[in-house]
């Protein structure tokens, strides 16, 4: 047998459950074993297990890749390391919250509707990204033209989407008058609970009318807001918890000291006590997601963007650059900041403060590729509706027509040495499209500010939009962008 985590002594220094792991039942079913549920609801879960000595275990599943990990996962005895990595120190805890995992490649379709279709099972939660909702990006329905839709709609007994599984496991859980569970989406989408919701009542309107009601009465879609830094596991990331921990952990993530978690309290089935460890329940997640999405996301995007054509691998290395850390300062506090409706008290600038001690935290390496991934997809939730106020105001935006220059810029796939960008989104082929007939010249602007799904139909018809974006595009590509972030 393989040393791992669950049949070797790990060193003294890691925290480990001490709870009772075989009282564990599956009352979570999780979609999304990726990077950041790991280090964030796994991880609660853990630690409120260790408080309140409950029975609230998780089944991991993974609808799409990630089959080496369940595989992992399995012979670790679903254990895992998390390892919080503070600029000076690094704490290492051992997650104890995982009953069990499922994957459709091993175990197949059925065996996960029937585990989400198990009678105690209260929650299934979800960390899919945003396209796993098959939402049409500019209105937040159901993307009817999305291949799995129609592939789930056509065969709904052999679902591949998340939403395909949902609702055929609320269909039986219907039909064998069992109590529905809460769909609970921790993903980064604005209004997370109303997406899933909106889309999965669509999705089951058009199965089957009546179901499409009956989950319209019975079952929850509570927001949440979700923070912590996450980055994807690397090998050097993975060696260097071997040697922290002493046995290696193929499951292992790193995440910053931070984390948050903001939940709206509204629940059919009963839930755990997250807040004893942190979390706060509160009655509308809104203003705090806004705050998160459009301060923290949106200035993330705008240095995943202008750091990598800048030649950054990494957030915290934009952030030795005083030019990129004064714009992104700026573009918290400037653009978006101004646009939010926070309740009273709210210390923003506190916030933007922390924001950027956060993102300069040197032991994170979070790749500015990553965070570039599914712009198509971000950008409007991120940029949209800041961008909207302020042209109605009149006021500034420029930190805005820059992030969103610098991502027509790093989607044209080349980068400023001439060298491919792997540029990752579902909408790869339109973009592709536009730079072969437009070549990386501002005509390609217009051309993609024609795309209704990320900038609807209105802004390209606003001259001052399109102007700041052209003027924001052109410095990118005669000067550079540092040089471009340099004139902000
Ligand atoms: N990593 C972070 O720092 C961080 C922070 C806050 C929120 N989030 C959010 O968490 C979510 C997951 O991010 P991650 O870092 O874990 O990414 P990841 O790439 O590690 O994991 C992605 C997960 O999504 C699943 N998935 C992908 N496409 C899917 C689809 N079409 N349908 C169903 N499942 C699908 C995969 O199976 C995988 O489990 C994202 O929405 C992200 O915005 C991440």
């Amino acid at each position: 047998m393989t040393k791992n985590i669950a049949n070797t002594e790990v060193n003294t220094n890691v925290i480990l459950p001490s709870f009772d792991r075989t009282a564990l039942t599956t009352r979570i079913v999780h979609l999304g074993f990726g990077a950041f549920h790991r280090a964030h609801q796994a991880l609660y879960t853990s630690e409120m297990l260790e408080k309140t000595g409950s029975d609230w275990g998780i089944c991991e599943i993974n609808l799409f890749g990630g089959e080496e990990l369940i595989t992992q996962l399995r012979e670790q005895d679903h254990l895992y390391t998390v390892a919080e990595k503070g600029a000076i120190e690094t704490t290492l805890k051992i997650v104890g919250s995982i009953k069990e995992s499922l994957h459709p490649t091993f175990d197949g379709a059925e065996a996960i509707i029937e585990k989400m279709a198990e009678p105690q099972v209260a929650i299934v939660s979800m960390t899919i990204t945003e396209k796993g909702y098959c939402a049409d990006p500019a209105t937040g329905m159901l993307d009817k033209s999305n291949a799995l839709v129609i592939a789930d709609l056509n065969n709904p007994t052999q679902p591949k989407s998340a939403l395909g599984y949902i609702v055929q496991a609320l269909k039986l859980r219907r039909d064998r008058g069992i109590t529905p569970f809460t769909v609970m989406s921790c993903d980064n989408v604005q209004e997370n609970g109303h997406v899933a919701k909106a889309t999965i009542l669509e999705f089951a309107t058009l199965l089957d009318a009546e179901l499409g009601a009956w989950i319209k009465d019975n079952v929850t879609f509570p927001c949440t807001m979700v923070d912590r830094i996450v980055p994807a596991a690397t090998p050097e990331t993975l060696d260097e918890i071997t040697k922290l921990i002493g046995v290696e952990d193929a499951c292992a993530i790193a995440c910053e000291p931070f984390r948050q978690w903001v939940i709206e309290d509204n629940f059919v089935n009963g839930r755990p006590d997250w807040d004893l460890i942190g979390a706060e329940f509160v009655a509308d997640v809104v203003p705090f997601e806004e705050m998160k999405l459009r301060m923290l996301n949106g200035s993330h995007s705008f240095l995943a963007y202008l750091g990598y054509l800048g030649g950054y691998a990494h957030i915290s290395d934009t952030m030795t650059n005083e030019s990129y850390r004064k714009a992104a300062f700026d573009m918290m506090m400037k653009a978006q900041a101004p646009t939010l409706n926070m309740p009273e008290g709210t210390d923003l600038e506190g916030y933007a403060n922390l924001l950027i001690n956060r993102f300069t935290n040197p032991s994170l390496k979070h790749q500015t590729w990553q965070i570039a991934m599914d712009g198509s997809q971000k950008i409007p939730q991120r940029m949209g509706a800041s961008l909207r106020f302020h042209l109605d105001a009149g006021s500034d935006y420029k930190w805005l027509a820059m992030g969103i220059a610098g991502w027509m810029r790093y989607v044209s796939a080349t980068d400023e040495k001439g060298n491919e960008i792997d540029v990752r989104d579902p909408m790869v082929e339109q973009f592709k499209a536009i730079y072969q007939a437009h070549g990386v010249t501002v005509s390609a602007v217009k051309a993609l500010l024609n795309i209704e799904a990320i900038f609807g139909t209105d802004l390209k018809d606003n001259e001052s939009f399109v102007t700041e974006v052209t003027k924001a595009y052109q410095l990118i590509i005669t000067q550079g962008a540092r040089a471009a972030v340099a004139t902000l």
